[in-house]
């Protein structure tokens, strides 16, 4: 499966939403995450995402392992969403910020 990974949180450009042949991005206020009970991996997501966020599961690089939990958690609680929508207001400037994770909004 595929994971959203940090790089996402405070930007939601939900361009890798658009490509998914399976609806399996589940969106939070600030975040996006991927069901693994339904990613096919077909991979389409990867290269649309704007700040990279989005990875294999066993390519995710070690600070980031946490995510996989993450997506497989939260898939399960936040609505599918399955259209493009406006990116967040500050997503240029979120897009350089790092280590984000207590930013996460659930
Ligand atoms: Fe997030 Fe990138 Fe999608 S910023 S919403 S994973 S296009």
């Amino acid at each position: 499966t595929h994971v959203v990974t940090e790089a996402c949180i405070g930007c939601k450009y939900t361009d890798c939403v658009e490509v998914c042949p399976v609806d399996c991005f589940h969106a939070g206020p600030n975040f996006i995450v991927i069901d693994p009970d339904e990613c096919i991996d077909c991979a389409l997501c990867v290269p649309e995402c704007p700040v990279e966020a989005i990875y294999e599961t066993s390519e995710v690089p070690e600070p980031m392992r946490p995510y996989i939990e993450l997506n497989a958690r939260y898939s399960k609680l936040w609505p599918v969403i399955n259209a493009r929508t406006e990116p967040l207001p500050d997503a240029e400037r979120w897009a350089q910020v790092k280590n984000k994770l207590s930013e996460l909004q659930t």
